[in-house]
């Protein structure tokens, strides 16, 4: 996730631009660039860090006509070279890019041998020399060449030496149009603009728009031209900081379909290089903390299931006080933020012990980038909410692409089943949305559980990690002290526990665990306690049993975390929400945790 924006009009543009800018900053903020257009020149500036940090080096750049980009990385570690924005070799154009692009290397072979010069890792540089090669008269028809060749996601602003112009389009990744009086503006959000209009029109897939200073003109790729009104925003600038969201957290939990389908992008047919899977180990282990131990926990029982490789996971501070075994697993080291001291520390010892190690990360460049052999990335954009919501989910896709990745390698997985996953990985998004859309149905039930004191969270299989996620988000946010336990293990002694004033929520999905979850539930309501079924879509059954019921759509039972996590999110969010918790920042608990 980065953002980009854009302006033309006739007013001195890099201080409105550098102004949007900075309210995009919540998207990225590893580098920043700005370019300007003035009558004969095109000027540009990039540096590593915060958007501050390039305004602190910049002198006055002339010209009407400039864009700019925050960026979050996904290819290319975070330097100058690769921040946007990019100018093509003759330095006529200057493009910011948001998205991933699936074919750019590719496209890069080809530009490469015609002569073209790169200066970055990026997969967005390729753009900007394809548009040097691009037939066409104008700077419209050129950048509408440029995209019908490119494949993947994609938010772009593009401007040319000597022209008060932009050329935008989007494909999967936001962007809209500010119409105000004698001036234009394009942007990631809504959120940049404010200041300046609060007249916005929508850009949706696969659709351009060419602003001047005195005009909006849009059109699709195949340069047809529409019309479409502006929408006047009513929102303040706080609120537009999180698209209108009253906090990051729920924002973050709502943005998780297009999380999941950007960290899927161009993965599901197995193209990464990865020549360390193909190494002979006998056993994995997996090290986390937090949310990201619970997702290493969904991680032991998904590769079990599709490569059965032994897996264990092990909270990363505890790693060093296991034994050194004579087998040297596959070390896979799950942080979001790639900076958490005891899973750094855990990468450490891997190593010494002569593991090899994975890092999934959502943080490209972070500390633990550097001490692993290879980094999968989650693609989530920047969380910044303490709770870990999408970079939850998007760590389990991880886990579910490198099982998926090894079961190849291994032979574990038979044609069909491979399709399968696949299949059910490509509709995770839906689904999750689908989850997202019943949000006020899970709001009502938090106002009848509002008042525990205590609340316990079951579940077996695959979710009992997810209980144990459930839990760790209610105790967070609403500060209700959350208990996630294998349902099979409330009988050997936390029953005591148990009265009519302990909720219960126990999952209890379609699957071989079912019948053995209905007998847990029954266990805990003859204690009187109340219980909130989470079950799946079409389960008539289950009201029988339970005092309340959720149900999300019914996916292959290995996927099945993924829409109830989603779930027990908002059902942690709307407790701490009635009980009026600060949400983004709980008391004593940091985002990232730089200290053993
Ligand atoms: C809970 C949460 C923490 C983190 C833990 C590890 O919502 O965010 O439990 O999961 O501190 O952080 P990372 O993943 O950055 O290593």
């Amino acid at each position: 996730m980065c953002g980009i924006v854009g302006f033309t009009g006739d007013r001195d543009a890099q201080e409105i631009v550098l102004d949007c800018l900075r309210r995009l900053e919540y998207r990225g903020y590893d580098s920043a660039g700005i370019a300007m257009i003035s009558k004969d020149a095109l000027t540009l500036r990039k540096s590593v860090g915060e958007i501050a940090v390039l305004e602190s080096q910049l002198e006055k750049m002339p010209g009407r006509t400039g864009i700019a980009h925050t960026r979050w990385a996904t290819h290319g570690k975070p330097t100058t070279e690769n921040a946007h924005p990019f100018v093509d070799c003759k330095g006529e154009y200057a493009l910011v890019h948001n998205g991933i692009l699936t074919n750019y290397m590719q496209l890069k072979e080809q530009l490469v041998k015609k002569g073209h010069k790169f200066t970055s890792e990026t997969d967005s540089e390729v753009l900007v020399h394809l548009l040097e090669e691009a037939p066409g008269q104008d700077l419209k028809s050129k950048v509408l060449s440029m995209l019908r060749q490119t494949e993947g996601s994609y938010a772009i602003a593009v401007v040319q030496k000597g022209h008060d112009e932009i050329i935008a389009a989007r494909n999967e990744s936001p962007l809209v149009v500010g119409v105000g009086h004698d001036e234009n503006f394009v942007a990631s959000d809504v959120t940049a603009l404010l200041k300046h209009t609060n007249e916005i029109i929508y850009l949706l897939d696969k659709e351009a728009v060419r602003i001047t200073p005195r005009g909006v003109e849009l059109f699709d790729l195949n340069g047809k031209a529409f019309e479409r009104e502006p929408k006047k925003i009513s929102w303040n600038l706080e609120d537009a900081e999180r698209s209108g969201y009253p906090h990051f957290m729920l924002k973050e939990i709502f943005e998780q379909p297009r999380a999941i389908h950007e960290s899927l992008l161009g993965r599901l047919d197995g193209q990464e290089d990865d020549a360390l899977l193909k190494e002979q180990f006998t056993s994995i282990k997996i090290l986390g903390c937090g949310t990201s131990y619970h997702a290493g926990l969904v991680g032991k029982y998904i590769i079990e299931e599709l490569t059965k490789i032994p897996t264990t996971t092990q909270i990363s501070s505890e790693y060093r006080y296991s034994p050194v075994t004579e087998s040297k697993p596959l070390v896979v080291c799950i942080t979001q933020s790639g900076e958490t001291a005891d899973t750094l520390a855990a990468a450490r010892e891997a190593r010494r012990r002569g593991c090899k190690t994975i890092a999934i990360t959502n943080v490209l460049g972070s500390a633990i980038t550097r001490e692993a052999d290879y980094v999968v990335y989650t693609r989530a954009g920047p969380e910044i909410g303490v709770a870990a919501t999408k970079t939850f989910v998007t760590q389990l896709i991880a886990l579910y692409l490198l099982a998926l990745r090894l079961g190849a390698i291994r032979n574990t997985l038979s044609s069909e089943r491979r399709r399968d996953i696949i299949s059910g990985m490509r509709a995770l998004p839906r689904i999750v949305q689908s989850v997202l859309n019943d949000a006020s149905k899970i709001e009502a039930l938090a106002k009848k559980y509002k008042c525990a004191q205590s609340m316990f969270f079951i579940g077996r299989h695959l979710n009992y990690p997810t209980s144990l996620e459930g839990a760790l988000k209610t105790k967070e946010i609403s500060y209700i002290h959350g208990e996630g336990y294998p349902a099979g293990e409330l009988k050997h002694g936390p029953l005591a526990l148990l009265s009519k004033d302990t909720p219960v929520v126990a999952i209890c999905i379609a699957d071989h665990t079912y019948e053995k979850m209905l007998g847990n539930i029954r266990e805990v309501t003859a204690r009187e306690s109340p219980v909130l079924a989470v079950g799946t879509e079409g389960n008539q059954d289950l009201s029988k049993y339970a005092e309340e019921v959720i149900l999300v759509p019914e996916v292959d039972p290995l996927f099945s975390p993924v829409p109830i996590i989603v779930a027990l999110q908002l059902l942690a969010y709307y407790l701490a929400i009635e009980r009026g918790c600060p949400i983004d920042k709980p008391r004593n608990i940091a985002k990232t945790v730089t200290v053993e």
